[in-house]
């Protein structure tokens, strides 16, 4: 059997915190370690879209970092991981992860993803995008991360939301090598 994978998962306070609860039920089912690190703005975000707190995820996860702590593992390249996903990604995000400026644990953990040249998936949600957050797009992804805009894929024919978000993802999840049964490929 093969390790099971541990993954840093970030929620922050863009639109779309669905995907982020999506993406921790799917790491779960694959059996990955999540720690899971959600911004002050995420957890206004969660309450007006999903009617949730932050601590009713703790259950899907291995650990629940307070976002202002700075000593927590996640915040050190010396803890071993196997990359960061956050998602969604707000453009305040974006920009700290883009310019180095980790104030949050998030940030940090992110940061550290980079330096380490570990796998940092960003599922950035903005509409319609500023020069701005294109050049913090492109400064990332020069920087080594991955970009994954919450884009609907209407080759898979989805026939509701949930499949949407099912299908994005997985596609995130599979550029963190982790499978998941509900990314459907075009055949
Ligand atoms: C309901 C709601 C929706 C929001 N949607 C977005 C969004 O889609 N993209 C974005 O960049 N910011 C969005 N924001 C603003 C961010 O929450 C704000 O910039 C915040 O500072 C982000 O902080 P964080 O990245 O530390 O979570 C939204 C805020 C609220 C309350």
């Amino acid at each position: 059997m093969p390790e099971p994978r541990r993954i840093v998962l970030g929620l922050s306070g863009a639109s779309g915190a669905p995907l982020g609860v999506r993406a921790l039920e799917l790491l779960h089912a694959a059996g990955c370690e999540v720690h899971l690190v959600v911004s002050e703005a995420a957890r206004a975000v969660l309450a007006a879209e999903c009617q949730r707190t932050a601590e009713s995820l703790a259950p899907l996860a291995h650990r629940v970092h307070d976002p202002r702590d700075f000593c927590a593992p996640i915040a050190s390249g010396s803890f071993r991981c196997d990359g960061m996903l956050i998602a969604p990604c707000s453009m305040k995000s974006l920009a700290g992860i883009a310019h180095g400026y980790a104030d949050n644990l998030l940030l940090r953990a992110a940061d550290v993803c980079l330096k380490e040249r570990r796998r940092l998936v960003l599922v950035a949600r903005e509409a319609p995008l500023s020069l701005i957050h294109l050049e913090n797009m492109r400064l990332v992804t020069l920087a080594g991360g991955i970009i994954l805009p919450p884009v609907l894929g209407f080759y898979t024919r989805p026939a509701s939301l949930a499949e949407a978000v099912d299908q994005i993802c997985g596609k995130a999840l599979e550029l963190l090598g982790v499978e998941s049964e509900v990314y459907r490929r075009w055949e």
